[in-house]
């Protein structure tokens, strides 16, 4: 990693034709929402996120964990996107053609900040997809309320839309992240631990295809070896002076 200032990378944002952006956790921290690590309080402090967000976990305690994505859900919608999402969002609608935003978070706050065409790579927690493929009595409109709520001809479990570890990303959305990644002349990447893969392979190939790779993050990441430059600032504070105007 050789070092970078804030100033030189904001250059580089200036002049650059395609910057591709990976997020996670660590950008809407600052809207309030815990990091996927950090969001074991209270009642769910005795679980351990990787145990529950598998299709194991699911089969073995649907209650528990459908109970916990209500809980995740609840809390989000009691939160707003912060300067981080908006920055991305403001030079995105100012320069259609120059961003793809990539996250990995399930939390529609790059949406609701005014990003479109957002490359979700692991889902949606606002969407219930069924958990066994759908038989002709399915339809997620008059599942029976419950937790979770089910098919009442066929006992179909509803589950949210996220991926699970151990599960597939969705293929055109991997896809088309992995496309930017070749062909983007920067990759920042934004509060993620860089730890979970393939999100994290991203910053890898883009390095690997000739762009300038950058970290955004207060503290060390798995990627910063990758990275040309390593901010160790928070997105909130970061990413306006490196988007903004002035
Ligand atoms: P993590 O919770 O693993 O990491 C959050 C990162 O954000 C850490 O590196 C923090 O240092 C950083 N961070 C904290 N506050 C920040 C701030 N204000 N500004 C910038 N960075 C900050 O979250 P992810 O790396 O996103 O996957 O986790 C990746 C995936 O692992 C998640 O999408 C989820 C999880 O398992 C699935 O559910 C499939």
């Amino acid at each position: 990693m050789e070092g970078a200032s804030l100033d030189a990378v904001k250059a580089w944002v200036q002049q650059t034709r395609h910057i591709a952006v990976l997020t996670g956790a660590g950008i809407s921290a600052e809207s309030g929402v815990p990091t996927f690590r950090d969001a074991q309080t209270g009642y769910w402090a005795q679980f351990r996120p990787e145990d529950m967000a598998t299709e194991a976990g699911f089969r073995a305690h649907p209650q528990r964990v459908w109970d916990w994505y209500q809980y995740r859900r609840d809390l989000l919608t009691g939160v707003a996107p912060n300067a981080g999402h908006q920055a991305l969002a403001v030079f995105a609608q100012q320069y259609p053609d120059r961003l793809t935003l990539i996250t990995q978070n399930v939390d529609g706050l790059h949406q609701r900040a005014g990003s479109v065409g957002v490359l979700c790579l692991h889902g949606d927690i606002f969407e219930n997809r069924w958990l066994d493929a759908p038989r002709n009595c399915c339809d997620i409109d008059h599942a029976v309320a419950g937790h979770p709520p089910y098919c009442d001809r066929c006992g179909n479990l509803l589950r949210p839309g996220v991926v699970w570890f151990g599960e597939a990303l969705p293929f055109a959305t991997l896809e088309a992240a992995q496309h930017a990644a070749h062909t983007c002349d920067l990759m920042l990447v934004v509060g993620t631990a860089g730890a979970v893969y393939p999100a994290a392979g991203l910053a890898h190939q883009a390095r690997a295809a000739g762009a300038r790779v950058v970290v955004v993050n207060p503290a060390p990441s798995e990627l910063d070896g990758t990275a040309h430059g390593v901010l160790h600032g928070t997105a909130a504070e970061v990413l306006p002076q490196l988007f903004g105007a002035g």
